[in-house]
């Protein structure tokens, strides 16, 4: 049993088996959004009524754990439900940030330095997510959480500030990150993100998962890349979130753990995936789904496609090692505006990423080096003259812009741009093209 969360974001609802004989991990999904959109806006979203529960010196009561061990950090704060309903004013609808397969996320205010609610606008900004407390899955991942996110400083890691455990109640508060996340600016939003931020936000998120295998005390793998956990602060910094599914990285001995299949469809390794076989190459391919959903503005899995067009990997692939014309995959709305030099570095980044044969995908270190000159690379297509040489020509002999040439993309499975809107003959072609690729300068 299946449900979506947004075109790519296929959970699977308890533990099913696949075809290969792994389970797969489902997300119970439940929408706080459904529910809200019967009742008006005064209606309090609460969780589950509490009683609050405290020490003898009236300090929140510590949590008493079962099913998994809650390894203390003294970073963080420990919340009481009732303080977290009052920052979030009441859980109302006007404070919700989004959902996910675990509960709803809302924005709130804490003191700067305490755990104490505060007036909107002032102290300290935070995201609140509370866990939907029937989700199978859920304690371990908000443990998980706690444990892997609660012990990790990094600029490309999300900070956790606290967390509130009062019975059946769990919660998480997060550092409010102002861009939210990348999976809206890619997708849902009408204004296309520029191409030097988008080449930010993945050297960003490659920074995030490099700290993660290669500098972290004890490496980590991440398990859950994909455009909804990058999120973003007010200069586009992209930060990892949700570490939920992480695991401990094997030591230098072993090649991998082994493991059930856990994720999100479309992102995760193909060995993975036959196997079970989990190793910090799996990261590596899950970068390379996203950064291609960067380069191309697709999503890995999109169900509005036809058949045989809604894996983007499999879709990419062929395009993927033709030096030439790499441009082809390109989001149409970046219309030119990118650098053709960097576009040809990511797409050969993405590639070695994506190499069905994980030892040969490279170490997360390895692409942050790749791709961090990318973001000031001034190069751009829409100012080469092949480019404009690229640019279908209307009846009228005029070239019109945007496309960059491609078959390759189409929004919602209709052509930017068909044969009929130009209105041209029967059997002409509406494209002309330069013979080679855009060339890069230098
Ligand atoms: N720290 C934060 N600051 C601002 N917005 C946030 C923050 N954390 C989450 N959000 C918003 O809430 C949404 C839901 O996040 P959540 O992690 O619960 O679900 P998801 O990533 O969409 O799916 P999944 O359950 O698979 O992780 C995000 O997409 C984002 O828009
Ligand atoms: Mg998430």
């Amino acid at each position: 049993m299946m449900m979506a969360t947004g075109q790519d974001s296929v959970k699977v609802v308890g533990l099913e088996k696949n075809k290969n004989g792994f389970w797969l991990r489902i997300k119970l999904m439940f929408s706080c959004i459904s529910s809200r959109s019967k009742v008006d806006n005064s209606t309090v979203i609460e969780p589950k009524p509490v009683i609050e529960k405290r020490e003898e010196d009236g300090s929140p009561k510590k949590p008493l754990m079962s099913g998994g061990e809650l390894k203390y950090s003294s970073k963080l704060r420990i919340f009481m439900f009732n303080d977290l309903k009052l920052a979030t004013r009441n859980f109302r609808p006007e404070s919700l940030l989004g959902e996910g397969g675990f509960g709803c996320v809302f924005k709130g205010w804490i003191e700067e330095n305490g755990t104490a609610p505060v007036k909107p606008g002032t102290g300290l900004t935070v995201a609140v997510k509370t866990l939907n407390p029937d989700g199978l899955q859920g304690h371990k991942e908000w443990l998980a959480e706690i444990n892997f996110l609660g012990n990790l400083v990094h600029p490309s890691l999300v900070k956790l500030v606290g967390y509130c455990m009062e019975d059946d109640q769990r919660l998480l508060v997060y550092e409010f990150m102002p861009r939210g996340s990348l999976e809206n600016h890619l997708f849902r939003r009408t204004l296309p993100l520029p191409w030097s931020v988008r080449m930010k936000i993945a050297v960003g998120a490659a920074k995030g998962l490099a700290f993660l295998h290669e500098e972290a005390e004890k490496p980590v793998i991440y398990r859950d890349f994909k455009t909804s956990n990058i999120l973003l602060d007010a200069e586009y910094n992209a930060k990892l979130s949700d570490f939920g599914l992480a695991k401990d990285a094997p030591d230098e001995k072993k090649s991998h753990v082994s493991t059930r299949v856990m994720g999100t469809y479309g992102y995760a390794a193909p060995e993975y995936v036959m196997t079970g076989h989990l190793s910090t190459k799996s990261d590596v391919y899950s970068f390379g789904v996203v950064l291609l959903e960067i380069l191309t503005g697709r999503r890995a899995v999109d169900k509005t496609r036809p058949n045989g067009e809604q894996n983007l990997v499999e879709c990419a692939r062929p395009h993927l090692l033709d030096k030439k014309r790499f441009y082809r995959l390109l989001d149409p709305r970046l219309e030119g505006h990118y650098s053709i030099k960097g576009a040809q570095k990511a797409t050969q980044v993405a590639a070695q990423c994506l190499n069905r044969d994980c030892k040969a995908r490279p170490k997360m270190s390895e692409v942050v080096e790749a791709l961090k000159a990318l973001p000031s690379l001034k190069d751009f297509a829409s100012s080469s003259s092949s480019f404009q040489t690229m640019q279908p020509v209307g009846k009228n002999g005029v070239r019109t812009q945007g496309g960059g040439g491609g078959g390759f993309v189409s929004r919602n499975g209709v052509p930017l741009r068909s044969l009929s809107s130009l209105n041209l003959p029967q059997g002409s072609s509406p494209y002309r093209y330069a013979r080679g690729s855009p060339k890069a300068k230098g």
